[in-house]
């Protein structure tokens, strides 16, 4: 009796093993599995942002009608590019941007525009601006002593 007893209890052990060596691959499997599809495509050595395209020249690029591309890189603490990019009245605006150092935020106040940008990858997002204004473009992440301090402006005209 003793030693079934026994046996039972090592056996428990054994599957609660299998058990979890089997979770263990399922969640790397899955984690592989659910990675998005562009994080390598997108990949940015945080330490050679001013060299690798597009971010070594951060812009406001006309790309269509009434259709710009905004290339930034947020650093501690402010964007590039630093001065106010001026747009029409209805435009729409493609943001590309990336973290040369930790990571930020990207928020514009009214609009649906917040993302995370984190170092080593390209955050996207697009808007249309409709209504004419200065709209503040600021970092909601917190990054150090002068977080608050960083922010930049497009006008819409
Ligand atoms: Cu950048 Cu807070």
């Amino acid at each position: 009796m003793h030693m079934h007893r026994l046996e039972k209890i090592w056996l428990g052990i054994g599957v609660s093993m299998l058990a979890v060596f089997l979770l263990v691959l399922g969640i790397m499997t899955f984690g592989q599995g659910i990675a998005p599809p562009n994080e390598h495509v997108h990949h940015i050595d945080p330490t050679k942002v001013s060299e690798t395209a597009p971010f070594d020249k951060p812009q406001l690029t006309k790309i269509g009608d009434n259709e710009y591309e905004a290339v930034m890189v947020a650093y501690a603490f402010g964007y590039d590019p630093a001065e106010p990019m001026e747009v029409p009245a209805g435009a729409t605006v493609h943001f590309k941007v990336t973290s040369s150092d930790v990571v930020h935020g990207f928020e514009i106040p009214g609009t649906n525009v917040n993302i995370m940008v984190t170092p080593g990858e390209m955050s996207q997002i697009t808007h249309t601006f409709d209504k004419p204004g200065e709209y503040l473009i600021l970092c909601n992440e917190y990054c150090g002593i002068a977080h608050e301090m960083m922010k930049t402006t497009l006008v819409v005209k």
